[in-house]
């Protein structure tokens, strides 16, 4: 059996979902939120360390400003209301991608992870204005700066998942089978399913199935 460590979402079909229930993408947002919570909580119930959420892209700017508000909006209320929870919980809160939001927003997000920073259980990685493609450009500029030589290691420590361990485990929701800029790096070795359900649809035995399947993959980085 493999050992589960860190799995990562694409949580995508919100907005799909949302235009076929109720004629605005912005209530499939909303609905994903539940989803969230299912996932974290199995994903204690597993065990895993660490989970990596999906919520923003760098190229999601080129949305229209209406549902690119709401999101934030969404994000922000979600965090005030789950901090408690959260904490409660022994979460850990961490924030990756690149940090240019307003300053309240930039201030809530600094608060969650430093109120939950030495807790021991789930880290809950939310990537957050996250492209890997810049992470990787901006981690070998550190690298230069600090005059290291360029290595997979130094790669690694410059990247905003430094010290997080790589994801055995991605799913994407939502019928698209691409990677959309997200951990291009990290997902080297990584098991790979696609879900059809729409992320507001997907569920606790959908996640369950996909960590049994994954328990019995052989991995073999390369060897036989
Ligand atoms: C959620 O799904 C992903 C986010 C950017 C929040 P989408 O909003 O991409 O939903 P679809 O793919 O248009 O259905
Ligand atoms: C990826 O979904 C980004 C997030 C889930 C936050 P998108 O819906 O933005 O991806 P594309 O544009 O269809 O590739
Ligand atoms: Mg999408």
């Amino acid at each position: 059996m493999n050992p589960l460590n860190h799995v990562a979402i694409i949580m995508d079909g919100n907005g799909r979902w949302g235009l076929k229930r109720y004629n605005s993408r912005n209530r499939g947002h909303r609905a994903g939120l539940d989803t969230i919570e299912k996932i974290v909580r199995t994903s204690i119930d597993h065990n895993i360390k660490f989970l990596t959420l999906f919520a923003f892209s760098t190229e999601n700017w080129k949305r229209p400003k209406s549902e690119i508000n709401y999101l934030f909006d969404l994000l922000e209320n979600f965090l005030k209301i789950k901090l408690n929870q959260f904490h409660k919980n022994n979460i850990k809160l961490k924030i990756i991608g690149q940090r240019k939001f307003s300053k309240k927003l930039n201030k809530l997000l600094s608060n969650s992870e430093k109120v939950t920073n030495r807790n021991t259980g789930l880290q809950l990685n939310i990537a957050l204005n996250y492209g890997s493609r810049i992470e990787i450009i901006n981690s070998i500029k550190k690298i230069n700066k600090k005059k290291l030589s360029v290595t997979e290691d130094n790669i690694n420590k410059n990247l905003y998942t430094k010290n997080i361990p790589d994801p055995d485990i991605l799913i994407r929701t939502g019928k698209t089978r691409r990677l959309s800029n997200f951990l291009l790096w990290q997902l080297s070795y990584t098991e790979i399913f696609f879900s059809n359900k729409l992320w507001p649809d997907f569920n606790e035995r959908n996640y369950t199935d996909i960590i049994k399947k994954y328990r019995n993959i052989k991995r073999n980085f390369g060897e036989v």
